[in-house]
């Protein structure tokens, strides 16, 4: 069985989401390797020692340039706000080490394509971590898709909500593109991408409004961009590569909805309904259903379907479950020498769309996006 040994980069909300995937993984399924928690880095050595000790890591840096370089080092697992990861990733590609990077790729399409063409000559595995897309329904609502079941897509929509606009926001890197930040478009947003494009393919032109709240209502938008505000809302009607209609809304002041990624699509042979907050669920109202039985079937994830863990539906699963099945990929990935998914070329492809929704809408009216160049042959 092969060795893995990881380097965790940020013990923040995802590093501990990631600490625990890491421990799950190889137990909930086999993974072909024997995983090592070896290093976790923060951003000074006191903060790294105890983040390491409360998260199951065997050691502690507060130095990442150091730890990248390493040769007991498989894995590099980038965590931290996502100005930094350019940096970390194309360190650690460098070295020829396996990447994990969490999302968004990076906060500006400039920065993605250079991640992208690093991860593809280094040849090594690089997956970004839409990890919602893991969740079995999505996963299952993909397979029906390939299989034909579900028939042509025709409609997709989708809204990712939060209440954390109303709260005091302890992440304060998240409020400034300078700090880090990537507003709610690149934040939540680039979720709802990533789910889409894994649904219904390539997005190829989107038309958006993004706004800013202020004392009373939305800021105007010429304050907002005047003044580098991060966005907080946006909606965007879009058209996919293959045709298909599309319509996305994102809010941080969304009372009541929590952490609520809803969608709902329209096929030619069905429809399908999702909600992040009943996420063991599956909706589905087939169009040639017995006449007297028409309408959405629910059915509840188990064994049956895809990354099932359990054999009884209604045990229910979480975040940790749903990212551990996305690091359970990464790791049979890596062991296997396959491609993983998804990769740095659709985590670019997103921060493409995420950038056209703002520029349309700074400027107004349709803006196209670039489709994807082939994978050279030999990336993975
Ligand atoms: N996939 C998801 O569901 C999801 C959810 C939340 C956040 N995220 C993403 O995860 C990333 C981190 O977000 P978070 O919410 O965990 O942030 P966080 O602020 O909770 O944690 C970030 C951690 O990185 C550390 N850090 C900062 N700079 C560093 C450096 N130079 N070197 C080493 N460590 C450094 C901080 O000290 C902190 O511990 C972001 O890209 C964010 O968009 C993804």
């Amino acid at each position: 069985v092969k060795q893995l040994s990881v380097a965790l980069v940020g013990g923040g909300f995802m590093g501990k989401a990631h600490s625990l995937a890491y421990s799950l993984a190889p137990i909930a399924g086999d993974v072909g390797a024997q995983v090592s928690k070896r290093v976790l880095v923060d951003a000074d050595a006191t903060t790294a020692r105890t983040l390491a000790s409360q998260l199951g890591w065997e050691s502690s840096s507060g130095d990442w340039r150091e730890v990248v370089e390493r040769d007991d080092i498989d894995i590099v697992d980038i965590c931290t706000p996502p100005q930094f990861h350019r940096e970390i990733a194309l360190a650690a590609l460098a070295a020829g080490k396996h990447v994990f990077c969490e999302k968004p790729l990076a906060n500006t399409v400039a920065e993605a394509v250079e991640m992208r063409d690093a991860a593809q000559r280094a040849g090594v595995v690089a997956q970004i971590g839409f990890n919602y897309r893991h969740s079995p329904a999505i996963e299952f609502a993909r397979l029906l898709l390939d299989r034909g079941q579900l028939g042509t897509p025709l409609q997709f929509r989708a809204s990712y909500l939060q209440e954390g606009g109303f709260n005091a926001n302890p992440n304060l890197w998240r409020a400034k593109r300078s700090t880090g930040g990537s507003g709610f478009v690149g934040d939540v947003g680039s979720h709802i991408i990533d789910t889409a494009e894994y649904l219904f393919g390539d997005i190829a032109r989107v038309c958006g409004l993004a706004r800013t709240s202020s004392e009373d209502g939305w800021m105007p938008e010429s304050e907002r961009l005047a003044t580098d505000a991060l966005d907080e809302a946006g909606v965007w009607i879009a058209e996919f590569a293959n045709g298909a209609l599309g319509s996305f809304a994102v809010n941080r002041l969304s009372s009541g909805h929590k952490n609520q990624i809803l969608f709902g699509f329209d096929a030619s042979k069905a429809a399908v309904e999702f909600d992040w907050n009943q996420r063991d669920e599956f909706r589905v109202s087939y169009v040639d259903g017995p006449a007297d039985h028409m309408g959405f079937q629910t059915i509840h994830m188990n064994t049956e379907h895809p990354n099932g863990w359990w054999r009884l539906a209604g045990i229910g699963s979480g975040y940790a479950e749903v990212s551990a099945i996305q690091f359970q990929k990464f790791l049979r990935a890596i062991v296997s020498g396959v491609r993983a998914e998804p990769d740095f070329d659709q985590g670019l492809h997103v921060q493409q769309v995420v950038e056209a929704v703002l520029d349309s809408a700074a400027v107004g009216g349709w803006v196209d996006v670039p489709s994807r160049l082939p994978v050279p042959a030999g990336a993975r």
